[in-house]
Order: structure tokens, then sequence, then C-alpha cells
């Protein structure tokens, strides 16, 4: 098996000059299907807000909420991938006390090996605090979803001269601070290209040019399962908006046609018994690997 990729190996990569990949997850089945496939970070993203709970925003999102998703993807399913937990809305902003307190909430009991925070120099103290309990911490800068009404919107953040350099102050005090990495969200290409030149630690963009250390994605996006979300920061690698309501639609007709299921889905009486009868009370019955999907057991990466 792969080694486990860490804040260290991360840092290695920049170092060498190879990308870094990551993705949101935000349950087991998807955890163990991206870590199969070797993206290297998956994060449990406060974006959950948005595709899992449906809201307009990530502001409704709760550290509880945080750590249900991450108990689902932590290093029990994700055996190579780093595991990253965001710290949501107010779980960080209002003492330094409390920020450590829910970091630590998130790795203690959710099983994250880093936490995510959205601002700049601002946050040092809180950075710094962090890290020093023993926790990794990922920056966020430009387009922090949570600061939606003071940005006005999910506006593009840092394109003229002096909002640039502050993004780039910006980078410079949370690496100080502590940061083991930086994402750079929805900021002009040519600001964190030269943002990851300045710094010595990876930074990972989204909606910010190919120039960044890694790039993420919100995997529901990647996959294509909305299609009225097509924002220009994201390609689709897949339609499964259509190839799950197609499927779905097949599930459908089948069921209300009488085609599903036949004899091959069903089970049939025991033969009666010739030879001696099973004891009382214990049925020799035919049993399933697993109920609902495989769960954690039957994973089917060994198979593949
Ligand atoms: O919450 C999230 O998914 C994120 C990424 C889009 C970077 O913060």
């Amino acid at each position: 098996m792969a080694s486990k990729v860490t804040i260290h190996s991360m840092q290695k990569m920049k170092e060498a000059g190879e990308r870094i990949t990551m993705l949101t997850c935000y349950d087991a089945t998807f955890a163990n299907l991206l870590d199969g496939a070797g993206v290297d970070v998956l994060l449990v993203g406060d974006s959950l807000g948005n595709v899992i709970q449906g809201e307009e925003s990530t502001l409704p999102v709760t550290v509880d909420q945080i750590i249900y998703h991450l108990k689902a993807v932590n290093r029990r399913v994700s055996r190579r991938a780093h595991v990253v937990g965001d710290m949501p809305f107010m779980s960080y902003q209002t003492s330094i006390d409390e920020a450590v307190r829910n970091a630590g909430r998130l790795v203690a009991e959710g099983g994250a090996e880093c936490v995510k925070l959205e601002g700049g120099a601002e946050f040092g103290d809180v950075v710094r605090k962090i890290v020093r309990a023993g926790i990794p911490v990922m920056g966020h800068l430009g387009l922090t979803p949570q600061s939606v009404h003071r940005m006005g919107g999910y506006v593009i953040q840092g394109r003229d001269e002096e909002k640039a350099k502050r993004l780039m102050e910006d980078a410079i005090a949370l690496q100080e601070a502590g940061c083991s990495s930086i994402v750079l969200e929805g900021i002009p290409a040519a600001v964190a290209e030269e943002i990851t030149r300045t710094l010595t630690i990876p930074t990972i963009g989204i909606g910010a040019g190919p120039g960044c250390d890694g790039q993420v994605l919100v995997i529901y996006d990647l996959l294509g399962m909305n299609p009225s979300f097509s924002p220009k920061f994201v390609k689709r690698y897949a339609d499964l908006h259509q190839v799950i309501g197609g499927a779905v639609r097949s599930y459908v007709d089948e069921v209300r046609g009488g085609a599903f299921p036949t004899e091959a889905h069903s089970f049939a009486m025991k033969p009666a018994a010739k030879a001696a009868p099973a004891q009382a009370g214990v049925d020799e019955g035919e049993k399933v690997d697993a109920l609902y999907g495989g769960g954690a057991k039957a994973s089917g990466r060994e198979k593949a």
C-alpha cells in the first residue's frame, strides 16, 4: 500500500515540482473511490452545506456536521489520502480558545489530519495557537465563501494591484503563522502564480489558474451532478447527472413493468431436509456479504 500523504510529503511534492491533487469528499463510498484513484488530499469541506444539505451558502454548517462527515472519510477509509476538515463559520472567529477547541474536536472526534480555515493576517494568532496544539492548518484566501456577505456575493478577488498586494501579504502572514499549505480560491491566475512562487509552502488553487502547486474541486462539480451549475473554473470530467438519471429511470420503469426483480435477485426456500435436520433455532440460511453498498468491509477496492 502506498504510504500516507502528510503535510511533509505535500511539502516535498512542492519542492519536487509535483502537482498536488485535492477533492472534496463527504462520505465513505466516495472516500474509498477517491483514495483508490490516487487523490492526495480529501477535504471534508463546508461546501457540504451546498451539495449535501441544499443550503444557499456554507454559513449554516456546524462543527458537529463536519465531524459527522469526517468520521465517514477519515483514515479508516482513506488509507493514503491526507484528510482535511474545514473549520465552519463561527467555529474560529469568536476567540482563539474556541478555535483551538474546535480544531481539536475535528482531529480527536472526526479523525482530521489537518484543519482548514478562511482568512488572512487577521487570523495569524489563531493559526499559531492551533499549530502549537499540534494540529496542521491549511489557510484559505481570496474568494472565501464564509465572507459572502462582506464580498457582496461570490466575487473574484484580488483583481487590482492594491488588492493583489494585500493577498500576497496575507499569504506570507499565514505562512509565517505556521500554515502548512494555503487554498487560493477565485483570484487571477497571475496573482496565484506570484504567490505560489513567493511562498515556500504549497498552494492549492480553485479558480486560481494553473500556476498553483495543486488543484482542488468540489467532487460533485467535477462529476457533473448538477447540470445547472457550470461556473468557468469547473471542468466536468463526467456527466453523472445523465448517467444517474438514466439508471434511476430504468429502475422505475422495470419495477413498474415487473422486470425487476427477477428470480436472479430473489431467494428460494430451503430444499426439504433429507439429511440431519438443522438444530432447532439455528438458521443456516443463505448469507449476503453485506447490506447496503458494502459498507466499510466490502469496499470493492481489493477486487478492482
Ligand atoms: O468547502 C470547500 O469545499 C472548500 C473548497 C472548495 C476549497 O473550501
